[in-house]
């Protein structure tokens, strides 16, 4: 038995801003930013928070799917931008939903966050405790940057989406699933809690992470699936930087345009950029069903993981 997603759905704030928006900022330009990393503006949630985005993804969700928030069994939300620790957002999330029966827990893995969310819902599913889950990344990085660095300040963006799951069809959904953390690694990418240090980077650090890691466990996941590389039809990439795409397709010699990109108009959301980017991939009728499909995200932690999946619908 495995699961597959039946819905997604997502938000981004209305609020742009651009690159030549942080030129007045920060001692940065429009050229540096775009060459350096592929970003020309992100969204920033001005009244905005994590639970009000997050329900709204969910509710796109749940009505893609064609469900009821009364239908759904869990609500794991993945979030390193919480307003509030306590209630967690998940349950926030619940009651503005109207998920009445749902068992709901937040979950932190910074750009990973959504995959294992992810693969928490496939354990808990597979393992029969509950038929269903809605499962959300949610971030509003904007409080949680020092907008006088300028080596973090340009990258992030504010943004959530979301997928509903539940068991799958015949010759559909997850195949396979890699996962690690690399908590000696920590220190080159932190984040004090409420009121502490704001975001801090070591980004060639997280680069060379990156460039490294996540080929290496795509290539493992899709092995795992009993699959070659060339059998992929498309993979989403957690999106960090238009570099570390370009070198992770470079690595696996897998051609661009299976690797879409959204970064450019939204920068990077953490652990929302995932299941934006599903969302809008799919919207826009790239994803069609029974394709192969690689899921994969890295952060801080440092975290990564991959899945292969089949698309059902
Ligand atoms: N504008 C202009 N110049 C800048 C800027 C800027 N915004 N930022 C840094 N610079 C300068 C630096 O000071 C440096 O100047 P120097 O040579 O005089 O010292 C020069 O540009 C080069 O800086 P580098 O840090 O070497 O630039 P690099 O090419 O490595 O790009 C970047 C930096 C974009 C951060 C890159 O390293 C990167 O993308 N790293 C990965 C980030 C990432 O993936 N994060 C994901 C995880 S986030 C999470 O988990 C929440």
């Amino acid at each position: 038995m495995t699961i597959e997603i039946t819905g997604v759905g997502s938000v981004l704030p209305g609020r742009v801003m651009t690159n030549r928006e942080l030129e007045g900022m920060v001692d940065t330009s429009d050229e540096w930013i775009r060459e350096r990393t592929g970003i020309r503006e992100r969204r920033i949630a001005g009244e905005d928070t994590v639970v009000s985005l997050a329900a709204k993804a969910c509710e796109r969700a749940l009505e893609d799917a064609g469900k009821k928030a009364a239908d759904v069994d869990l609500i794991l939300l993945a979030t390193c931008s919480p307003e509030m620790l306590l209630p967690c957002c998940a349950c926030q999330v619940q009651s503005l939903i109207g998920a009445e029966k749902a068992v709901c827990f937040d979950l932190n893995a910074a750009c990973s966050g959504f995959l294992f969310a992810l693969d928490t819902a496939y354990a808990y599913i597979r393992s029969g405790l509950y038929r269903n889950a809605l499962v959300v990344g949610s971030e509003v990085l904007s409080k949680l940057v020092d907008w006088s660095d300028r080596g973090t300040c340009i990258l992030f963006g504010d943004g959530a989406g979301a997928v509903f799951v539940e068991e799958a069809q015949p010759g559909a959904g997850i195949l396979s699933i890699v996962q690690g953390s690399n908590g000696f690694q920590g220190s080159v990418l932190s984040c004090g809690a409420k009121g502490g240090e704001p975001i801090r980077m070591e980004g060639k650090e997280v680069y060379r992470f990156a460039t490294r890691q996540v080929p290496e466990c795509i290539e493992e996941a899709v092995h795992r699936a009993g699959l070659s590389l060339g059998e992929i039809d498309l993979f989403l990439l957690h999106q960090a930087n238009l570099r570390i795409l370009e070198s992770i397709g470079k690595r696996l010699k897998v051609p661009m345009e299976k690797i879409p990109v959204n970064l450019d108009r939204v920068g990077n959301m953490s652990s929302a950029a995932i299941p934006v980017l599903l969302d809008e991939t799919q919207k826009c009728g790239k994803i069609k069903k029974g394709q192969r499909i690689v899921l994969s995200g890295f952060g801080a932690g440092l975290t990564y993981g991959a899945c292969v999946m089949i698309w059902g619908r």
